[in-house]
């Protein structure tokens, strides 16, 4: 190791391992988002929360900072280490390492694959029903740095709604013990919340306990295709009221169905709709079957509808999920411009005609393709570059447009990063969501985690 802190390192810990290689550099330096040149210092692997403890330490001694790693399927830049620093990749501590039957708990290291994390829950016939596309690369550790959403928090709500307890390495290198899987505890701050959605700007999670739940019934999924934007309100309050309980409703535009479809997926509704909903349901049983099917007529009858149809199998069920999960990936080699927002539900019908208007006159020329999460009043907006466009300026564009959507969200009440963390790419709008009151706090709070900002500095806001 030529650099003396690595070689520090290394005589403190001599079985870490460590990788400078340039290949290895780039490979761990980077997220998603692909914006930014991967420079980080080496790529440590702990295998467990000693040598985490003591990279910390090592860290705040020599004023180097860290990047906490786990699937680095985030799009915020959150795991980007473009300046020198140490990558701290969980992925080596990556065991299952006990089941509670009792307390109905699964407790495991942090660099597990979410698609881990729910078979292992089902040997136990049991769930983990956080749930989405990225549920075979990005590891527990990140859902729970970004508090992650998906799929199904319509029905199960967000990552910290099943985190039972968190050990975590704190920036200033105590190790710390976050509730212990206890139902009720009402002892002063809940830390354990705290780290949820922290970005790893506080502390690093070495173990999660994380609750599990029945299997859902067996259910359906639904495709339909809508006439309007108003009618996709109309229909979830429809489902809503009606269905015995949903448990996804997803959306998606013409526009997103026609990179899915070039992208291999397979059409399921004939003729062109400008919105379409994927949505899954209870169905254990004819009854409830029925009240599916009363609920589509209706939706029909008033107009809401204007076809869909119902999977008759698994695969089928697949099928039609593809057509909603395929969107990310059919639109990943043309590195979109992302947006995450969300508004109350309340507050969807009024925010989504202003949002259409701002974005049909900001972006002339780019295609803008929105699809999310609906039911949770979370909406993704993905802008593809014009080819006449050189990169910069597209970046220089989209950021005026995010500023405007910024102070549209605002007065809408709602929040510039709903599941996706703010990372790099959207700490510019944090005021946006955040009072300077409570971002003074943030601030404040970070300080006391980890006083000399080792960890993933620039990340969430600037440096001080
Ligand atoms: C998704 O829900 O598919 C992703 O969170 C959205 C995205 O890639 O922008
Ligand atoms: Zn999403």
């Amino acid at each position: 190791m030529s650099d003396p802190r690595l070689a520090e390192l290394s005589r403190r810990l001599p079985e870490l391992r460590l990788l400078t290689a340039p290949a290895e550099l780039e490979h761990y330096g980077r997220d998603w988002t692909r914006r930014w040149t991967p420079a980080p210092l080496a790529i440590a692997l702990p295998t467990g929360a000693q040598e985490v403890q003591a990279i910390v330490r090592w860290a705040n001694e020599q004023r180097v900072a860290i990047v906490p790693s786990g699937g680095r399927t985030g799009l915020s830049g959150g795991a980007v280490a473009a300046n020198g620093e140490l990558v701290l990749s969980l992925e080596r501590m990556n065991r299952v390492l006990a089941f509670d039957a009792v307390d109905r708990t699964l407790t495991v290291q942090p660099g597990v694959i979410l698609q881990h994390v729910h078979e292992a829950a089902r040997e136990h016939g049991l769930v983990y029903p956080v749930d989405f596309a990225a549920r075979g690369s990005c590891s527990i550790g990140g859902n729970i740095a970004t508090n992650a959403g998906g799929i199904r928090v319509v029905r199960y709500g967000n990552t910290r709604e099943w985190i039972a307890g968190l050990k975590v390495v704190a920036g200033n290198g105590e190790l710390l013990d976050l509730n212990r899987g206890l139902v009720k505890n009402s002892s002063g701050y809940d830390f354990r919340q705290l780290l949820v959605g922290s970005e790893g700007t506080l502390g690093i999670v070495v173990e999660a306990t994380l609750r599990l739940t029945e299997p859902p019934p067996p259910s359906q999924v639904m495709l339909l295709a809508l006439p309007d934007m108003d009618a996709l309100m109309q229909v979830f309050a429809l489902f809503r009221a009606r269905l015995v309980a949903l448990q996804a409703f997803e959306f998606f535009t013409d526009v997103a169905l026609r990179h899915v479809l070039a992208h291999g997926a397979q059409r399921a509704i004939d003729g062109d709709h400008p919105y379409y909903v994927v949505a899954e349901f209870d169905a254990a049983d004819e009854r409830q079957q029925e009240a599916a099917l009363a609920a589509f007529e209706q939706g029909v009858t008033e107009g809401w509808i204007s076809d869909g149809v119902i999977a008759q199998s698994e695969a089928q069920a697949a099928a039609l999920w593809r057509l909603r999960e395929g969107i990310t990936e059919s639109l990943a080699p043309r590195r979109p411009y992302k947006n995450d927002v969300s508004v109350r539900i309340s507050a969807v019908p009024a925010f989504l005609h202003e949002m259409q208007a701002l974005l049909a006159r900001e972006y002339p020329r780019a295609e803008v393709v929105w699809f999310g999460h609906i039911g949770d009043g979370n909406l993704h907006i993905n802008v593809l570059r014009p080819d006449e466009l050189a990169e910069e300026a597209f970046i220089a564009q989209c950021e005026h447009v995010t500023a405007l959507l910024a102070a549209t969200l605002q007065r809408h009440g709602g929040s510039i990063s709903a599941e996706h963390g703010i990372g790099l790419v959207k700490r510019a709008y944090l005021e946006s969501t955040r009072s300077a009151a409570e971002i003074a706090l943030m601030r404040g709070v970070r300080q006391v985690f980890d006083p000399n900002g080792v960890l993933n500095p620039g990340k969430l806001f600037a440096p001080d």
